[in-house]
């Protein structure tokens, strides 16, 4: 299989200088840059929202793969579009209407992405497959980095890869956290066609990030 798409989450970036820290893992050679977005009430963490999201969007080219940790997150989609998302996901749990939310995302003139926390089932986007652009698979509880990896979910990417070959589409298969040198091999293997990292990519400083995301792809 091709080389994976690595998608740096700015999570783990030094966020008094994000601005850099993103041009860092361009130059480094990173494919997107993971925007995790958390409200501190769908999940017990708050990061950013589309401002700083806008502030960041002239810094790099790469797309922005924005992660909505928000409930609810439809009065928020056409900021985050309008910021410069280029792929947003969100948590069928956000709810109310997960399909309603899919298509308005598209209607942005976005790609539209289905996050699946350790507990949710692939069943959810079951009658959906065709709304779906992207679909992101936490190996963690969402909320932090620097979490270890839950290898009970490398089932369920087994799963959603065989849905998504279904389709004969070509949906990106995305991992998020706890993905290290050591766990990507193993999501790759499942299926995975994408992997968020944030500790793996930022660990050491600028020197270290490009080592770092060639040791994601494999070395
Ligand atoms: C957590 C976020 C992840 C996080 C991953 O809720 O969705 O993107 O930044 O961090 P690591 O790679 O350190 O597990
Ligand atoms: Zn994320």
């Amino acid at each position: 299989p091709s080389s994976p798409i690595i998608a740096p989450s700015i999570l783990a970036a030094d966020f008094a200088r994000l601005g850099e820290e993103a041009r860092a893992v361009e130059a480094a050679g990173a494919d997107w840059l993971h925007v995790d977005v958390m409200d501190g009430h769908f999940v017990p963490n708050i990061t950013l929202g589309p401002d700083i999201v806008k502030a960041l969007r002239p810094h790099v080219k790469i797309p922005f793969d924005v992660h909505l940790m928000i409930a609810p997150a439809d009065p928020y989609l056409e900021a985050f579009r309008a910021a410069g998302a280029d792929l947003i996901s969100v948590h069928p749990e956000a709810g109310p209407h997960l399909n309603r939310t899919l298509k308005r995302i598209r209607e942005l003139g976005a790609k539209a992405g289905v996050v699946f926390n350790p507990s949710t089932d692939p069943s959810v986007i079951e009658w959906m497959m065709d709304d779906v652009d992207l679909i992101l698979v936490m190996s963690i509880n969402p909320g932090f980095g620097g979490q270890s990896f839950m290898r009970s979910q490398l089932a369920k990417i087994e799963r959603l890869r065989k849905m998504i070959d279904a389709t004969g589409r070509d949906i990106p298969l995305e991992v998020d956290g706890g993905v290290t040198p050591e766990t990507a091999p193993l999501c790759i293997s499942a299926g995975a066609t994408a992997l968020v990292a944030g500790t793996a990519v930022f660990r050491g400083g600028p020197d270290r990030y490009a080592d770092n995301i060639r040791a994601l792809r494999g070395g």
